[in-house]
């Protein structure tokens, strides 16, 4: 999704995030979009105007400077200009402002007046974000169509800890992207994904596990996520960069990867497991490492692991899509379609990862995408654009396709 030309009007509000908005407006005017600030009077005293101009290369609106003859002009330019409204950091005050409806300076009159979608983040003490009254106007913005991201917990500038910190540049960037796009069909899905392989402990330095580095199912989560869905995510191990925004689960051997699933799997409207949990385990797991014995043959038994995608297809709800994966090195089409049937699958994306390209640890993937009653051969893709293909046919076998 490009920015290119996008005009964004980026509502900068009294917090000590707003330094954090820096960042944001300087990664959107690097993606090409044309960056507007409007500032609160109270925003000013935390970072200066000239900031955002030299970092936007546009004019700083803010209430201090607000000339009274082109007020109504200006704001009405800027409603209608915007392709996206963005308030970060958004203040407890401003949220309450724009759930009444209050019009009393540059940014709440602008807000109120567009019709373009618009981006909180909210940033504030973790009392005032739990407060009834903070959290009954975020209930009615939502209601309303105004979008959120964050806020995250942590530590805040108060010293309090809690929830109430500003989310990232990066993962705010994310989030205006998504937005941006046009294909929001997933919008109201609730869909859970699995990346990464699992780790079978032999003892506490040694483990039995496979090179998935979880790139194939964060494609597909953040494809779903920028497709309008509640995106979960459940890891093992992964080497890719983590998705901005999205949750995750982190869990360890394969056990670990059934009892989560068996839990979160139930609620999700489509449930996609690219994860590569291990089929087997160490019947014994050593307490202490494993001492060498001179010239002797080391046994290790293995016992089997549970199925995690044959349990989650028998919990299989109705009106629900699962999708499984089969990594194969023989056999493709054969192999992937006893799996299809044996874990309850609607979908299963088979790839054959001895291929060049294909399976494991690279940025493409070539797979077939099989159904009880069709089969789609894919040519070599990225793995963003594979996991858009794997959408738009749940979508189709949703009944929702194009
Ligand atoms: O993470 P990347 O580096 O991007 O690599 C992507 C990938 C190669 C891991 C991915 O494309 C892939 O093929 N994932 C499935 C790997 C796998 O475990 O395949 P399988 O054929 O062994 O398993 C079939 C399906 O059952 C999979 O959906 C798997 O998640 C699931 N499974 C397997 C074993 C098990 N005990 N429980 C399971 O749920």
């Amino acid at each position: 999704m490009s920015l290119q030309g996008k005009h964004i009007v980026l509502g900068v509000t009294g917090g000590i995030a707003a330094y954090k908005s820096c960042v944001l407006a300087s990664r959107l005017r690097k993606a090409g979009a044309v960056v507007h600030v409007i500032m609160t009077e109270h925003a000013t005293r935390f970072v200066a105007p000239l900031t955002f101009e030299t970092l936007t290369n546009q004019p700083v609106v803010s209430d201090l400077f607000a000339r009274p003859s082109t007020w109504e002009v200006e704001h009405i330019a800027l409603a209608k200009a915007a392709d996206l409204f963005v308030i970060a950091p958004a203040t407890a005050n401003i949220l309450a402002k724009m759930a009444c409806g209050i019009a009393d300076d540059m940014l709440s009159t602008t807000v109120l007046d567009t019709r373009a979608p618009v981006l909180a983040a909210p940033a504030m003490n973790t009392n005032m974000w739990t407060a009834e009254a903070t959290q009954r106007n975020v209930e009615t913005l939502r209601a309303r169509g105004v979008h959120f991201v964050g806020p995250e917990g942590g530590f805040l500038a108060c010293g309090d800890e809690g929830p109430g910190r500003m989310s990232e540049p990066e993962t705010i960037f994310a989030a205006i992207k998504d937005l941006l796009r046009e294909k929001r069909d997933l919008t109201g899905l609730r869909v859970l994904v699995t990346a990464g392989g699992t780790r079978e402990r032999l003892d506490p330095v040694r483990y039995l596990g496979n090179e998935s580095s979880g790139k194939m199912g964060f494609a597909l989560a953040e494809a779903a996520r920028a497709r309008g869905a509640q995106v979960q995510l459940i890891c093992g191990m992964t080497t890719a960069a983590e998705p901005a925004g999205i949750p995750i689960r982190r869990v360890d051997a394969t056990r670990d990867l059934y009892e989560a699933m068996t839990e979160l799997a139930p609620q999700a409207d489509i449930v996609i497991q690219a994860a590569a949990p291990a089929d087997y385990r160490f019947e014994t797991e050593y307490p202490q490492k494993l001492k060498k014995q001179e010239g002797a043959p080391l046994t290790l038994t293995l016992v089997e692991n549970p199925d995690v995608a044959a349990a989650v297809g028998r919990l299989k709800q109705p009106g629900q899509t699962l999708v499984g994966f089969a990594a194969e090195t023989q056999a493709l089409a054969e192999n992937a379609a006893k799996k299809l049937d044996r874990k309850n699958l609607d979908l299963i994306v088979a790839n054959d990862v001895t291929q060049p390209g294909a399976g494991f640890g690279v940025d493409t993937n070539i797979v077939t995408l099989i159904t009880r009653d069709r089969s789609d051969q894919l040519p070599l893709l990225s793995k963003a654009e594979v996991a858009e293909r794997i959408l738009d046919r749940v979508m189709e076998l949703r009944g929702q396709g194009e």
